[in-house]
């Protein structure tokens, strides 16, 4: 089927910070599934080059422009067989820290220059500067990070198709002018139509007007950011290109996020086998020092911790939650002052109230698996993955419809219990008080165990694989080279 090269700044389980490294440990596995010929790359990252066991020295080369030497290292994305490219340059990666902040969680100064090298080395790999031994018919890239790919790409007559994924348009890699002349953009490059934006420079912007497709992780999103309430001051050029942009619902991977087989969890279950789930419970309550108490509602928030999730709505709403009977996990990292906010709340205990900052996979499937409710109460949400992988472990959503949420969660009331279509709890509103007003009813769900009983089954029975969104994808593959020919 088709050459493709995936090009991201995070990739399951490599690197990940989000939703965009599940993704891109997924959806490339998924389309090489379908025979496509599928390679990814990603930055070699210090971590990530230390975790890869013997990989091949794939291509030496340096970077004109910039003049840095970069070896290309090929290994597998453990768990599956796709072909996985590290653009190994310890000068920019090889330092503790995650892709965009350092240990103490400061953003890297010199991230525009990080970036730039990861696109400048695709461009060469895309269209044989570098020899491989491999040339894609399409570059499909991810988020701002890989922004500069399409752009540099489009002056190449015989260059690869461009797809270019929003996952969040929120970000948008935004420097100042002289980060443009310090990277050594072709001049061109510098206007209106180019990578220029309010004088600034603008990655995310080479993706928006230079691939020959645009795509976004939800039908819902890709309707909204053509709006001025979701489009973060590009929804007019959004619009400009709204023949090419489609949304395409992500899947989750459903070997990772599976209560049947979880590497994580104590007590292992399935639709059928439900009761065990509060084996997890118990162990979690357990774990977070939380009151063991089975009949108590436990509500879980695991997210970055960012106004986009929401998390100080939670935080407003945390006094009328003290009154009520529910018991509270909240794990995340982000912004310092909301961090410091929440733990100021576990220490004073002014409610069954457990909150861990930082980031742990471990513990994100343990509270998946043992929670009642899983809480996303997004501003937007591009697509959200966290909502889909609670849903699979029979925890019920509480979300506010937007962007993918709205295209992943169906409200509970009588007419949806009785169609089995219910999976989730919709937040009316952007406050602290929707916030409680959908927690009680939450909770009045919750205590009428046969409504409670079909919400779990279809929430856990629905299907969240890759399978539509691949055949979406190829859908989309196909007709762009032909329209190429
Ligand atoms: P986003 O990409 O906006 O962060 P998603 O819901 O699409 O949102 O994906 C978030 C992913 O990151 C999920 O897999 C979620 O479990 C994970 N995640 C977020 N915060 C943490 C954390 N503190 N520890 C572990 N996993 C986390
Ligand atoms: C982004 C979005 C999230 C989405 C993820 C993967 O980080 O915030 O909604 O699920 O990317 O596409």
């Amino acid at each position: 089927m088709y050459r493709i090269l995936f090009a991201a700044s995070e990739a399951y389980p490599l690197v990940k910070t989000g939703g965009l490294g599940d993704v891109m440990g997924s959806l490339p596995a998924a389309l090489a599934a379908l025979d496509c010929d599928v390679r990814l790359v990603i930055p070699g990252y210090r971590d990530v080059v230390e975790s890869v066991v013997a990989p091949i020295i794939k291509a030496e080369f340096t970077i004109p422009e910039t003049g840095h030497p970069v070896r290309l290292l090929e290994t597998t994305l453990p768990g599956s067989d796709v072909v996985t490219w590290l653009v190994d340059c310890p000068s920019l990666y090889g330092r503790r820290g995650d892709p965009y902040n350092d240990e103490h969680n400061i953003p890297w100064p010199d991230t525009a220059q990080r970036f730039a090298l990861l696109c400048r080395a695709v461009h060469a790999i895309s269209l044989g500067i570098v020899e491989t031994g491999w040339l894609p018919q399409i570059v499909h890239c991810n988020d701002w990070q890989t922004g500069l790919i399409p752009a540099l790409l489009s002056q190449s007559a015989d260059r690869p198709a461009t797809v270019f994924t929003i996952h969040n348009l929120a970000y948008q890699g935004v420097f100042p002018y002289d980060t443009f002349v310090d990277l050594k953009l072709p001049e061109y490059l510098w206007s209106a139509d180019g990578l220029e934006f309010y004088e600034h420079l603008s990655f995310i912007k080479g993706g928006l007007i230079f691939s020959d497709r645009i795509t976004t992780v939800s039908p819902t999103y890709a309707r909204e950011i053509q709006s001025a309430e979701f489009g973060a001051g590009l929804d007019g050029l959004l619009h400009q290109r709204s023949e090419k942009i489609s949304g395409i619902l992500n899947g989750i991977d459903e070997q990772v996020w599976d209560p049947a087989h979880d590497e994580f969890i104590v007590a292992h279950y399935d639709a059928d086998n439900i009761d065990r789930k509060a084996e997890n419970k118990q162990s979690l309550q357990k774990i977070l020092g939380l009151q063991e108490k089975s009949d108590k509602p436990l509500i879980a928030f695991v997210h970055r911790l960012t106004d986009q999730k929401g998390v100080d709505l939670v935080i407003g709403a945390l006094p009328e939650l003290a009154k009520l009977p529910v018991q509270l996990a909240i794990l995340g990292t982000g912004n310092p002052n909301y961090e410091q906010q929440l733990v100021n709340f576990a220490e004073q205990q002014v409610c069954d109230i457990a909150v861990r900052i930082g980031y742990s996979e471990p513990l994100s499937h343990q509270m998946a698996a043992g929670a009642d409710f899983f809480l996303m109460p997004s501003r937007f949400e591009p697509c959200g993955l966290a909502q889909i992988h609670n849903m699979r472990y029979g925890t019920i959503p509480i979300v506010r419809s937007v962007g993918g949420l709205a295209d992943t969660v169906t409200d509970t009331n009588p007419q949806t219990i009785a169609a089995g279509t219910a999976t989730g709890i919709v937040i009316d509103g952007v406050d602290a008080e929707a916030l409680v007003a959908a927690i009680r009813r939450a909770l009045e769900i919750y205590n009428q165990p046969y409504v409670w009983s079909d919400l779990l089954q279809s929430a856990m029975r629905g299907s969240y694989s890759w399978r539509d969104s691949v055949d979406k994808y190829l859908g989309l593959y196909q007709s762009l080279l032909a329209s190429r020919r």
